[in-house]
């Protein structure tokens, strides 16, 4: 069976990181994205989410620092490069392979948030936070179903947001745009209090989990890291149970 446009869509989206620094993204875009996030489906329809759009240089890099800055903390220097080559073991080119390994352990890779023209950063930076107290409808702008109180959990923030995420995602690649979701800035306590200070973001009632850069690709993408086909990841009835539909099943 041919694949539909959608089901395209998401096998072709792909994490940009190189940005064509010529084209900027316009608001009545960006408002699409976001309004496409906003139809992901959440607990009680609570809609836990804020997005802050960052279109500010100074702010882009000192998000964008703080990735590089991780990123050298955990590439370069907690993680053997035993490990890194392990990891990356799907890249068949010696030098493709140096290569990436030299751009994690130095945070060149996650240069891109910076937004920066020299390093093809992108235009658009997204920031998501998730409510994290959730409990019953809390936000006076909700036109939910109305809360339980006591029943939704922090946990069901970030499931939420990560849901609005992949809508904008998919939505971002759907226009024509490339855009990456980052965490590696959020990761550590003290980066998501430094971020959440600078934006104004109400920490810890409100905590940002992710970024999405956005912009035009530099280069067209669609050939990803590889993927586990259905059968390494699906059980039937019971876990450990093969479920290969062509063998046999339904
Ligand atoms: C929760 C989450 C966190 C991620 N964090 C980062 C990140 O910090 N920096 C980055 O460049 N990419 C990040 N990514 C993007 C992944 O690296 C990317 O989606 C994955 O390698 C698969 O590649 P593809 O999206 O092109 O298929 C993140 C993705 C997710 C879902």
């Amino acid at each position: 069976m041919e694949d539909n446009e959608t089901i395209k869509t998401i096998k072709e989206r792909r994490a940009i990181r190189d940005y064509d620094t010529e084209r900027d993204v316009s608001d009545e875009l960006i408002h699409r994205i976001i309004e496409a996030g906003t139809y992901a489906p959440s607990a009680e329809n609570q809609q836990p989410w804020r997005i802050i759009v960052v279109r500010d240089k100074e702010v882009q890099e000192f998000i964008g620092q703080i990735a590089v800055d991780r990123t050298v903390l955990l590439f370069g220097r907690a993680t053997p490069r035993e490990e890194l080559e392990r990891r990356l073991g799907y890249i068949r080119s010696k030098v493709s392979l140096e290569r990436t390994i030299d751009i994690l352990i130095s945070g060149e890779r996650f240069e891109y948030i910076k937004g920066k023209k020299e390093t093809f950063g992108a235009p658009v930076l997204l920031v998501l936070a998730i409510d994290q107290t959730h409990v019953g409808n809390s936000q006076e702008t909700l036109r939910g179903t109305g809360g339980v109180y006591g029943w939704s959990s922090p946990r069901h923030g970030v499931i939420a947001g990560s849901m609005m995420m992949q809508n904008m995602t998919l939505a971002a690649a759907s226009l024509g745009l490339g855009s990456c979701v980052s965490s590696v800035q959020l990761d550590h306590f003290d980066d998501v209090g430094e971020i959440s200070k600078r934006l104004g973001i109400p920490f810890p009632h409100w905590t940002p989990i992710l970024c999405l850069t956005v912009g035009y690709a530099k280069h067209e993408r669609t050939l990803g890291p590889p993927r586990q086909a259905p059968e390494e990841v699906t059980f039937l009835n019971q876990w450990g149970e093969p479920f290969s539909p062509k063998e046999g099943g339904k």
